[in-house]
């Protein structure tokens, strides 16, 4: 089975028998150990937000730049791609120069970019930390998260290809005339032009829209070519089956690309004698937006790279099941402390 590169400590001190058993609560489970190895029986996600390694060494296992990060990512993106499905969504959180060189890595594994969010922390991040005499670039004060979608495929009979060419394939296969798809869906010309066009206007058809088309062809095409908008090869797919054909999205009005918020403090900040216990911790408004936006109640949540497991409390929040893994047992204890305290949702 395929590990990830390890660094100093977390190699000696993770040996499976010293790993502590996965702990549950509010329909998370934290797993302790190397993704790699502790998902395998995970249920398949409907959204993975990750948040690994950046490049800066910011903690023990984070190569200290971000020309290794490519291939250091490169076994874990081949296993979200393999556990995902057509209506999977992945949050990737990086500076804008480690998610530039993870990207193709992502695109050669299926994986369809959508957009780029840009978390603005805000001049206060740095505020009294800067010399601007010896400074040799302006302070940094964002990191960037961007969405992927998968770049699904379609087809029976090894003719794999895009939903977009399926659609359209299925009506020229039933021998219909493209104009008759008006008629299917009850409009006077929006099916046609929407659905069945091959141009970068095309629309995915909405589930009702689907099945409408797909009752029409099956009813009215060339007996011969039954079924037609079959995705299993021996009955027309339900509006239901269609409308996991690609990732949820629910846009909330007033949200843009741009995320400003402070970087995580006060009572969300976790401290252990004042000090804070993971440097990386990322602000549970903006996990929770992430999550709202790209799944439904009881959708299935994947947190790879955990560290204090604020995709596990956001997914609680917000009454999703998640599973987290954390590869050090100092970080999993302090994750597994948080959800044991967490308030109920
Ligand atoms: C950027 S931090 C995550 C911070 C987290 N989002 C939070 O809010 O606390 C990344 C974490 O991934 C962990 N990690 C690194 N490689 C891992 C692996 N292969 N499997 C599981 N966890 C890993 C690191 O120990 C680190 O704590």
């Amino acid at each position: 089975m395929a590990t990830s590169k390890l660094f100093g400590a977390a190699e000696e001190s993770n040996s499976p028998s010293e790993s502590p058993p996965p702990y549950r609560r509010f329909g998370a489970t934290l797993y302790c150990g190397d993704f790699l190895q502790v998902s395998a029986e995970w249920p398949s996600p409907t959204v993975i937000i990750v948040d690994g390694p950046y490049g800066v060494g910011s903690f023990p296992g984070d190569p200290v730049s971000h020309e290794a990060l490519a291939e250091w990512y490169r076994p874990h993106v081949a296993r979200w791609a393999e556990r995902s499905l057509p209506e999977t969504t992945l949050w990737f959180w990086n500076t804008e120069i480690g998610w530039a060189s993870v990207h193709p890595v992502l695109v050669e594994h299926g994986w369809e970019y959508r957009s780029c969010h840009i978390w603005d922390k805000g001049v206060g991040h740095i505020a009294g930390n800067s010399n601007s005499k010896t400074l040799r670039r302006f302070p940094v004060v964002t990191e960037v998260c961007a969405q992927y979608v998968r770049k699904v495929k379609v087809g029976t009979n090894g003719s794999a290809m895009s939903v977009k060419e399926w659609v359209r394939s299925e009506w020229e296969r039933s021998g219909l005339p493209l104009y008759q798809a008006n008629a299917a869906c009850g409009v006077k010309n929006a099916a046609t032009r929407k659905y069945l066009t091959k141009c970068h206007l095309w629309y995915f058809p909405p589930p009702e829209a689907f099945e409408s088309l797909a009752r029409y062809a099956n009813e009215h095409g060339n007996s011969q070519g039954r079924p037609y908008y079959s995705l299993d090869g021996t009955r027309p797919a339900t509006a239901q089956e269609w409308a996991r054909m690609r990732a949820k999205f629910h846009c909330d009005v007033g949200i843009t690309n741009v995320w400003r918020e402070p970087a995580v403090r006060g009572e969300e900040r976790i401290k252990d004698a004042h000090k804070s216990v993971h440097m990386n911790q990322k602000p549970l408004r903006l996990l929770e937006q992430v999550i709202v936006a790209t799944t439904d109640p009881g959708d299935v949540v994947w947190e790879p790279f955990g560290g204090l497991c604020s995709v596990a409390i956001a997914a609680a929040n917000r009454g999703r099941e998640c599973h987290s893994a954390e590869i050090l047992p100092e970080y999993f204890a302090a994750a597994r402390d948080r959800l044991a305290c967490h308030a109920t949702p």
